[in-house]
């Protein structure tokens, strides 16, 4: 296709006033991503190199036709012992329409086999961009939180309910929320730890299921119950993203930071 100069100085100049309106993609409603496509074939190949190799693992036998097929992944996800099984098995899935336009699966970060996970919402622009939760602004604020009572990337273990970037940052709504649940659930039972920290309104609502704003339900440890039996408390906190808009609220974020330092400690005797 050409265009003659005047034409494309009027795409261009649509083209920078979309930039500055910040538009960060181009949705159609099909499909057609081709930087995605292209980008989906590379870890698939590189997923399948993967399974091909890794015969110790009991996920192995799944690719991605496999798990594309199966409707009912919950059932699939029991299957996944380890988190590079999770991890396979979630860069493999293409159920939902998050992963279209993010740049990449934000999977985790710090350490599994630490007491504390915390579980966040959804990755944004810097997480999609280096495919690790909490590396940007907000982030910068929770590892401060954290080291106010002593803790640190290499002593939590961090994830969201949502891997992948929501466009334009916009809150998860329900159906991709209880899409991806299942997920969650089993990444808790892989890691097994002996609490969790749900950040923020959309974390809590997800594991919790509770209605009302987090202001409601911050700072009171409850339990939740997975599949294997296991117990584990979990208190819900205020999101860093929110508390940069409303420093204010810090206080009840320190509030919720002490009584997670009073669990550690009495877990660990002190
Ligand atoms: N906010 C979240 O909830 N999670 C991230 O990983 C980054 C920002």
């Amino acid at each position: 296709m050409e265009f003659d100069n005047n034409t494309l100085k009027g795409l261009l100049a649509k083209l920078e006033w979309q930039l500055n309106m910040g538009v960060e993609a181009m949705i159609e409603e099909k499909n057609n991503n081709y930087f995605y496509q292209e980008k989906t074939k590379i870890i698939n190949e590189d997923n399948t190199k993967k399974l091909e190799t890794s015969q110790k693992s009991s996920f192995s036998k799944f690719d991605t036709e496999t798990i594309e097929k199966k409707s009912d992944h919950r059932e699939m996800l029991k299957n996944c012992f380890t988190l590079d099984d999770l991890k396979t098995y979630m860069l493999n899935f293409n159920g939902c329409d998050l992963k279209k336009t993010a740049t990449q699966l934000v999977f985790s970060d710090g350490n599994p086999k630490s007491q504390v996970m915390i579980i966040g919402e959804a990755p944004g622009a810097e997480e999609d961009r280096r495919g690790i939760p909490f590396c940007g602004a907000s982030g910068q604020l929770l590892d401060k939180m954290l080291n106010s009572i002593s803790l640190d990337r290499n002593k939590v273990y961090i994830t969201n309910v949502i891997p992948w970037r929501p466009p334009g940052n916009r809150t998860p709504n329900e159906n991709e929320i209880s899409l991806m649940k299942p997920f969650l659930m089993r990444h808790i039972e892989i890691v097994s730890p002996k609490l969790l920290v749900a950040v923020g309104g959309s974390s809590a609502k997800a594991i919790l299921n509770i209605d009302g704003g987090i202001l409601r339900h911050r700072g009171v440890w409850k339990e939740i119950k997975l599949r294997d039996g296991l117990e584990i408390p979990i208190i819900a906190t205020l999101h860093p993203a929110y508390l940069l808009r409303a420093p204010n609220q810090k206080k009840l974020a320190w509030e919720d930071l002490k009584l997670i330092r009073s669990k550690l400690e009495e877990f660990n005797g002190q």
